[in-house]
C-alpha cells in the first residue's frame, strides 16, 4: 500500500521505516528540510536500535522523504498524522499542528475524485480528536465521501521502538469497521506472524508474543486505550516508588518486594523497577493531559494527581540521600552517570536526571556528567559553565565526592571500580536506579546508597579491598 507519515519524530521516522520493512511504499514528510535533507542523506537523526539498518535497507527504495504534504497526500492511501502534541499552559495537548495537518490534508482532497483516503491519527491526543479531525476536514472542504478518520494508537517505547513497532503486544485501531479492516490489511505481516518468520526479519526480543493481536474499537475507545495504558504504566512507577519509601522506612528490601509482588501474574513485573521516577516526552505530558480531558467531561480523575505527585517527590527523596551521603553539597564535586530520561536512548525531555542535576546546582555542587548516547542533546540544556559533560564515563569521577546513577544504562551495571576509587575523592556510589547488588558494591570498597533499600554508609578501606578480593 502506499502509504504517507506526517511527522517524522521518534514515532513518525520509526513508523515509516518499519512500514517500508514490511512491505509498504512510505513517503514521510517534515516540513523541516534540514531534518528531510539528514534523512535523505541517510543520517537517522535519533538514538534508536536497529533504525540505522532499516533506514538504510529502505531508503530510495520503499522509503523517501519529503517536505511536500501535498505530494504525500497525492500519493498515497492511507495518511498517518504523527505530528507533535505539547502540553500547552494549561495542560492540555496543544493539538495546533494536528489542526494544520489537516487543514493541508483536506486541500488537496478538495475537488478530488479518486478512491477514499484514510486519514490514521497516530500522536498521542486526546479523547475526542478523532470527531475534530473529521469535523474539520468537512468544514475545510473535503467530500465526505473521500476520508475518513482512524485512531491508530502507538505504544512503542523509545530505546525499543522498532523492535515494540514490528513485534508489539496489540494493534489498536478505532473508527468504522471498513477503516480498521483497511489498517489490519496494513498490518497483515505482523497481525499473522509472516514478518517474524522472514529470514531477514528484524530479531524478535525476548518475552515478545507474536503473532500480534489486533482489537478494533470505536474512535473514543482508542483514545482512551492509549490515555489509560501511559497512565495506567506511570501509576506502576509510582506505586513501586511508594513502597519503596516504605521498603526504607521499615527495614524491607524494595527488590525483593518487587519480586514477590511482580511474580503473581495478575500484578506483573514489569513497570515495576523502583527508582527516581518517569520522565520523557510521554508519561509526564501525557498524564496531565488526560487529567485534564477527565476534569472537562466532569470526572475529577484524583488518582492521576496522586500519581504525578509521588513521581515528583521522588526527587526529593533522593536528594535528601545525597544529603546523608554527603551532608551538605555546597562545592562538592558530583560525578553523574546518565542524562536521558532512560537508558537506550538520547532523548532528554523530560529527563528525571536533567531535573536532579539542576537540584544539585541549586544547592551549589559542581557536576561532570556523562552519557553514553544524550551528551550533544543535554549541552543544549546548559549554559556554558553550567556542568561539564565528558564524553569518557571514568572523566567524571575525577576527584569526585561521590558518584551518582540517574538514568539505566545497561552499561552503568558494569562499572570498574577500582578505577573509579583510585580517581575519586571518596568512595561513595548514590544509586538511583538500583543497579547494583549492595553486598557487591559494598565488597568493592564504596559506601552505597540505592532505592528502597538498606544504605551502607562506610566505605571498606582499600586494605579491606584487598584482602576480600
Ligand atoms: C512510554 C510507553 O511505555 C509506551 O508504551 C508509549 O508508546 C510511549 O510512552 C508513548 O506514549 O509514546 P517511553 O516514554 O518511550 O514509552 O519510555 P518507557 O520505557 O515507558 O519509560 C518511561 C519512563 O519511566 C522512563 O523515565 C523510565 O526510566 C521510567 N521507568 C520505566 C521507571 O522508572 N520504572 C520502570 O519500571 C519503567
Amino acid at each position: 500500500m502506499e502509504i504517507a507519515i506526517v511527522g517524522s519524530g521518534y514515532v513518525g521516522l520509526v513508523a515509516a521505516a518499519a512500514f517500508a520493512e514490511i512491505g509498504h511504499q512510505v513517503i514521510c514528510v517534515d516540513n523541516d528540510a534540514a531534518k528531510v535533507a539528514a534523512l535523505s542523506r541517510g543520517e537517522s537523526l535519533i538514538h534508536e536500535r536497529f533504525l540505522p539498518e532499516l533506514l538504510a535497507r529502505h531508503r530510495g527504495q520503499r522509503l523517501r522523504f519529503t517536505t511536500s504534504i501535498g505530494e504525500a497526500v497525492r500519493a498515497s492511501d492511507v495518511i498517518f498524522i504523527a505530528v507533535g502534541t505539547p502540553t500547552d499552559e494549561t495542560g492540555k495537548a496543544d493539538l495546533s499542528t494536528v489542526e494544520q495537518v489537516v487543514r493541508a490534508i483536506a486541500r488537496e482532497l478538495r475537488g478530488a475524485t479518486r478512491e477514499k483516503k484514510i486519514i490514521v491519527e497516530k500522536s498521542t491526543v486526546p479523547v475526542g480528536t478523532s470527531r475534530w479531525i473529521s469535523r474539520v476536514m468537512l468544514e475545510a472542504g473535503a467530500r465526505t465521501d473521500l476520508f475518513d478518520v482512524v485512531c491508530n494508537p502507538e505504544f512503542l517505547r523509545e530505546g525499543c521502538a522498532v523492535t515494540d513497532f514490528l513485534y508489539p503486544h496489540r494493534i489498536v485501531a478505532g473508527g468504522s469497521a471498513e477503516s480498521c479492516e483497511r489498517l489490519r490489511e496494513i498490518y497483515a505481516p505482523i497481525v499473522d506472524g509472516s514478518y517474524a518468520e522472514r529470514e531477514d526479519a528484524v530479531p524478535i526480543p525476548d518475552g515478545a508474543t507474536t503473532p500480534a493481536s489486533f482489537i478494533a474499537t470505536s474512535a473514543e475507545s482508542a483514545e482512551v486505550i492509549k490515555n489509560a495504558s501511559n497512565a495506567f504504566l506511570a501509576m506502576k512507577i509510582s506505586f513501586i516508588n511508594a513502597v519503596a519509601n516504605v521498603c526504607e522506612a521499615v527495614g524491607a528490601d524494595v527488590e525483593q518486594v518487587r519480586e514477590g509482588v511482580g511474580s503473581d501474574a495478575r500484578i506483573g513485573n514489569e513497570f515495576l523497577r523502583p527508582g527516581l521516577g518517569y520522565g520523557g516526552s510521554c508519561f509526564p505530558k501525557d498524564l496531565v493531559a488526560f487529567r485534564s480531558t477527565a476534569a472537562d467531561a466532569g470526572y475529577d480523575f484524583r488518582l492521576l494527581e496522586e500519581v504525578i505527585r509521588i513521581n515528583a517527590h521522588q526527587r526529593e527523596m533522593f536528594l535528601r540521600k545525597v544529603h546523608d551521603a554527603l551532608w551538605t553539597l555546597k562545592g562538592k564535586r558530583l560525578a553523574v552517570l546518565g542524562l536521558a530520561f532512560k537508558g537506550g536512548t538520547d532523548d532528554v525531555r523530560e529527563s528525571p536526571a536533567i531535573a536532579f542535576i539542576r537540584m544539585l546546582l541549586r544547592e551549589g555542587a559542581s557536576v561532570a556528567a556523562f552519557d553514553p548516547a544524550a551528551a550533544a542533546n543535554a549541552r543544549a540544556l546548559f549554559s556554558k559553565d553550567e556542568i561539564t559533560i565528558c564524553d569518557d564515563l571514568y572523566d567524571t569521577a575525577d576527584s569526585a565526592d561521590a558518584l551518582l546513577i540517574l538514568t539505566d544504562w545497561e552499561e552503568f551495571g558494569q562499572l570498574d571500580f577500582d578505577r573509579l576509587r583510585a580517581v575519586m575523592k571518596q568512595a561513595v556510589l548514590i544509586d538511583g536506579r538500583n543497579m547494583y547488588e549492595p553486598e557487591f558494591v559494598v565488597q568493592a570498597g564504596f559506601a552505597y546508597y540505592s532505592i528502597g533499600r538498606a544504605s551502607h554508609p562506610r566505605a571498606k578501606a582499600a586494605s579491606e579491598v584487598d584482602r576480600a578480593a
